[in-house]
């Protein structure tokens, strides 16, 4: 008796966790995309897409122009390659801020809008610890709309490059997204 019992119980169970795995296989897409964030405006072609709309108050050690608490509202061309004139295949919206007093660390919060191609429409959002000195960053991602929807994965974010008197820098993106 207690022994059909449990049969009972376990059989519904077992049946629902094969649904789970037959209706939910993950897919894994890897998409490069390059960010054009512009700090200083270079033409009226090219205004400048990364706005400082915070000023801190304590200057970061070893930088003359950073400080802690600095927040930049963000709008940066996403293109197919890393070229000023690459056809624009989304939008990175969001922000940056200095999050740390000693390091040069951004907290990176922003959703990638795609807007041409097969993702026409969907984004991918980011909540990242940007350290722009290192040479690769992980993005995680916390989400997605659209064809990544309830996406999960990580980037990696490369300096591909960037200038120090403009402060404009073109970044390379690899996302690896599981939907
Ligand atoms: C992307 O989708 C929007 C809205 O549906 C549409 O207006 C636009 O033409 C599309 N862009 C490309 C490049 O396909
Ligand atoms: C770097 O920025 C400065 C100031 O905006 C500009 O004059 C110069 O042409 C830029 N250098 C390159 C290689 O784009």
């Amino acid at each position: 008796m207690a022994a059909m019992f449990r049969m009972q119980l376990l059989l519904p169970a077992l049946v629902s966790l094969a649904l789970i795995a037959a209706v939910a296989p993950a897919t894994r897409t890897h998409l490069r995309f390059y960010m054009h964030d512009i700090v200083t405006a270079e033409s009226s072609a090219s205004p400048a897409t990364a706005v400082r709309v915070v000023r801190g108050v304590t200057p970061l050690p070893n930088d003359p122009t950073n400080r802690f608490g600095d927040m930049y509202a963000i709008d940066d061309a996403l293109t197919e390659g890393p070229g000023a004139s690459s056809p624009v295949v989304g939008r990175a919206q969001g922000y940056y801020l200095f999050a740390s007093r000693t390091d040069a660390a951004l907290l990176l919060s922003a959703n990638m809008l795609f807007t041409a191609g097969k993702y026409n429409g969907s984004a991918v959002a980011v909540f990242a610890r940007d350290a722009i000195l290192d040479a690769v960053r992980e993005l995680p991602v916390v989400g997605g709309a659209g064809a990544f929807r309830g996406a999960s994965g990580y980037g990696l974010l490369r300096t591909s490059t960037f200038n120090a008197s403009s402060n404009n820098a073109v970044l390379q993106i690899d996302m690896y997204l599981d939907v």
